[in-house]
């Protein structure tokens, strides 16, 4: 069996929503502690709703191959379905990531959070804390709001 699926070699030769967005809404950007790879993801928000994503990586084929499936599933989702994204959920959507590959979903799944975390602290919009506690995406954030 070959060890990527055509899904994720078709995400990877051909990412969807990829580059950088000039009046995003939400900006996050997450660090793989594993392999030191980087994601950054754009949200544009209107009415509660993704209306559009893009994103860049400095990652593997299988981040690009993650981050372009999550862009696909979480454009035109309430911003609170995109913040239940799981890297287990684009995982499967790509139907299967090799077990080593596995946290290079993560790094989609949290910059996903963490754009929508951006979203939330740049619009005054009061969370549960809770909801970022077990992402890296929280730590990022505190350094950026300093300045
Ligand atoms: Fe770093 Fe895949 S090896 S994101």
């Amino acid at each position: 069996m070959a060890l990527y699926s055509d899904k994720v070699m078709d995400h990877f030769r051909n990412p969807r929503n990829v580059g950088k967005m000039e009046d995003a809404d939400g900006i996050g950007e997450v660090g793989n502690a594993k392999c030191g790879d980087i994601m950054r993801m754009y949200i544009k928000v209107e009415d509660d709703i993704i209306t559009d994503v893009k994103f860049i990586t400095f990652g593997c084929g299988s981040a690009i191959a993650s981050s372009s499936m999550a862009t696909e599933m979480i454009k035109g989702m309430p911003i609170s379905e995109a913040l239940e994204l799981s890297n287990k959920a684009v995982t499967e959507a790509l139907d299967g990531l090799p077990a080593h590959k596995l946290h290079c979903s993560v790094l989609a799944e949290e910059a996903v959070r963490a754009a929508v975390k951006d979203y939330y602290d740049k619009n005054g919009i009061a969370y549960d804390p809770a909801l970022f506690a077990d992402c890296d995406c929280a730590h990022e954030h505190d350094h950026e709001s300093e300045d």
